[in-house]
């Protein structure tokens, strides 16, 4: 196990009717002047954000809204959000939605205390210092309601870069399975997608003996393997529950820890959400499958062990890479059985825009990933493996 630093400071405020606590939490974590960041509408639509407002209200607490967020943030709105910090001197900065509005007020909260570009922070620049951001999440999926990232797209050019650093975890996070009730079936499975894909990011790894950190990712998928169906098919407190709490914990790093984790599938992927403007879970869904056939044989047996212990497959000692590719099938077939897309075609991406998302992603003489540092070639081929 390699040395770690862990630091994850968020509260987290976990059941029905939380929200309604909104006010209390954001005093007792020092907010005085909020700006309420939502979406394209769920929250109105669903009373969410009267609840909230009615909250603040209740504690004394002032407060500016913008609205408008869409799925992969784009920056015009950080900046609209940062000017109006700056102007109405706000101290604390409140999302209410999914990762693309949690993303976009991280984004704000880095601006709001800094005098250049806040996409200076996307490019490399050391973050220092951010307002506070506090959550109320709406949908299970990206995790960045404990997370220390955002992931932004610049529409100079349409770049979809992340910025991570531990500032950015937000001071309380309010969890209400109840209010992802009215997610439509497509976005739960996106979610469920993009949780799994967190877990798997961190799973494949040459890191020797972590087996906590292996045992507490085998059970997360096996949990979200076995609510995800349960979810979409009844939409029942207990498995959104279950599958609010695996976001979680999916992404805050409780099961990266002391070990190295990949990353090169979710960089391929954002090009993708960058370019065709799909949803992250969906463009994972199609990516993971390539990535792993492209990369199993660097190490098989950890390939073997995944098939094994999260999809049940019998381990066949005399072909282990036959059990791999077992494990690789069943989690394309899963992704198919909660609608989920696994080809180019399905998602409405082209084989001749290969060169282009190549091209974005950026890479020259550098590497991507950590499991196989892979080059431009070789994401050329793992995009073409999954056309
Ligand atoms: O905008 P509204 O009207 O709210 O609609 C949203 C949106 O259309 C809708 N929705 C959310 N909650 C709802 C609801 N509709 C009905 N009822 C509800 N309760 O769902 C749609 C998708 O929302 P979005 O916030 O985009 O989803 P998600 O949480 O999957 O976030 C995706 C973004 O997060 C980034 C992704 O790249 C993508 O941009 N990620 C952020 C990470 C992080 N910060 O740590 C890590 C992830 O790997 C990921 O890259
Ligand atoms: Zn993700």
């Amino acid at each position: 196990m390699n040395n770690f630093n862990f630091y994850s400071p968020t509260f987290f405020v976990f059941g029905k009717g939380r929200e309604n606590e909104t006010g209390k939490y954001v005093k007792r974590f020092n907010g005085s002047k909020v700006l309420i960041h939502f979406g394209g509408g769920s929250v109105i639509k669903s009373g969410l954000l009267d609840r909230v407002k009615a909250s603040l209200t209740s504690q004394g607490i002032s407060f500016e809204e913008l609205g408008g967020v869409v799925p992969n943030p784009r920056s015009g709105l950080v900046y609209k959000g940062i000017e109006i910090c700056k102007r109405k001197k706000i101290d604390f900065v409140l999302a209410v939605g999914g990762g693309s509005v949690i993303d976009s007020a991280k984004a704000i909260a880095m601006g709001a205390l800094y005098d250049g570009d806040f996409w200076d922070f996307y490019t490399g620049k050391k973050i220092e210092k951010a307002l506070p951001v506090a959550t109320i999440l709406t949908i299970s999926a990206a995790g960045s309601e404990g997370s220390m990232g955002s992931v932004i797209t610049h529409e100079d050019g349409m770049f979809k870069r992340a910025a991570n650093n531990d500032v950015l975890r937000p001071v309380f996070s309010i969890l209400n399975p109840e209010l992802t009730s009215t997610l439509p079936d497509y976005q739960i499975a996106c979610g469920v997608t993009d949780m799994m894909a967190h877990v798997m990011e961190r799973y494949f790894t040459n890191t020797k003996n972590v087996e906590i950190s292996d045992r507490l990712s085998e059970g997360i998928l096996l949990a979200v393997i076995n609510e995800a169906p349960k979810a979409l098919a009844n939409k029942d407190y207990d498995s959104l529950a279950n599958l609010m709490w695996a976001g979680m914990v999916a992404h805050n790093d409780t099961c990266g820890v002391g070990r190295e984790s990949d990353w090169a599938t979710h960089n391929m992927e954002h090009e993708l959400s960058a370019l065709y403007d799909v949803a992250h879970g969906a463009g994972l869904a199609v990516m993971f499958p390539a990535w792993m056939k492209y990369v199993m044989h660097h190490d098989v047996m950890r390939f073997a062990q995944f098939a094994v212990r999260v999809w049940g497959c019998e381990m066949d000692f005399q072909n282990p890479e036959k059990t791999a590719l077992q494990g690789i099938e069943r989690y394309e077939k899963f992704m198919t059985s909660i609608g989920m897309p696994i080809r180019f075609s399905e998602l409405g991406a082209k084989a001749e825009d290969i060169p282009t998302l190549v091209k974005t992603l950026g890479l020259g003489a550098n590497t991507l990933g950590s499991f196989v540092k892979l080059t431009e070639e070789d994401v050329k081929k793992i995009y073409e493996l999954a056309v």
